[in-house]
């Protein structure tokens, strides 16, 4: 595999082109941004501990039945992924109350769902990633009902596999944010996509409830790359 052109320098990783028209190359940057980029630091490893994280996380979702952009690891925060058509959404998953949801339903931090709750936001800078619903994703043509239809799918399962790994290492899965793109090298199959790392989910350990994710970072609570190390350490050992 050759590494060919920068395709997209994005805040979390950067995405370069390969001699393989199908193939990208992802790198995890140490870069972290809060608050739609209002808040801009670096933590120091993040790059190389997501990268196996997210690695981690694929490999278990492969066995399990659940496809996705990852080929292989290619090098400590390098990997070689499927090229996608990128699906404009961040679609987020939710078992407890956390973040965004503590302000708009009006519940503590920690409050437990009845059942997952999914939302869409639009992935898009200039208008601040707004929330939608599937009738606006269809009304303006973001994705087609079959293709939401087939990621709330994949959107649930990935939310029981990940619990149940979780759960066997002392740590709940509070929510997570997931991104899809269609195959576009076969027959237009929806894909998860991107990573699954502490920067887009939410990790408590079961029993003290401390924070083991990016939230650290977005709340100045310290200890933000032991955190990380931590995660990588319960998964992986
Ligand atoms: P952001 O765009 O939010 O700054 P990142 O820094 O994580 O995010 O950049 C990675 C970019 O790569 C994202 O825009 C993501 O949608 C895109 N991406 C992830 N996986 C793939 C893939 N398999 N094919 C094409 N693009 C991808
Ligand atoms: P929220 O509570 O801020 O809406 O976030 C929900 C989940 O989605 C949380 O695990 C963090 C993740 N997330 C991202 O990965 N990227 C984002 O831009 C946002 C807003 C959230």
């Amino acid at each position: 595999m050759i590494k060919g052109n920068l395709l997209y320098e994005g805040k979390a990783k950067t995405v370069y082109e390969t001699d393989n028209p199908n193939e990208l190359l992802v790198y995890f940057k140490d870069d972290a941004t809060a608050g739609n980029g209002e808040k801009h630091g670096l933590i120091p490893g993040k790059g190389v501990i997501n990268n196996k994280i997210s690695a981690f996380f694929f490999k278990q979702l492969k066995d399990r039945g659940i496809k996705s952009h990852f080929i292989e690891t290619v090098g400590e925060r390098e990997m070689l992924v499927k090229r996608l058509d990128m699906i404009k959404l961040e679609i987020v998953v939710r078992n407890i109350v956390a973040g965004s949801l503590v302000k708009r339903l009006g519940l503590p931090e920690g409050t437990p769902l009845n059942v997952p709750v999914i939302e869409y936001d639009y992935k898009s800078d200039e208008l601040g990633d707004p929330m939608l619903n599937r009738w606006h994703i269809m009304a303006i043509d973001v994705a087609t009902i079959d293709e939401l239809n087939q990621i709330e799918h994949i959107a649930l399962t990935t939310n029981t596999i990940l619990r149940e790994i979780l759960k066997a290492k002392n740590v709940d899965l509070i929510d997570f944010k997931l991104e899809f793109g269609r195959d576009i090298s076969g027959d237009g199959e929806v894909l998860l996509a991107d990573e699954i790392s502490p920067d887009n989910c939410r990790f408590w350990d079961t029993q003290t409830h401390e924070k083991l994710d990016k939230d650290r970072f977005r709340q100045d609570l310290g200890g933000v790359e032991e955190a990380y190390q931590e995660i990588l350490h319960r998964l992986t050992l």
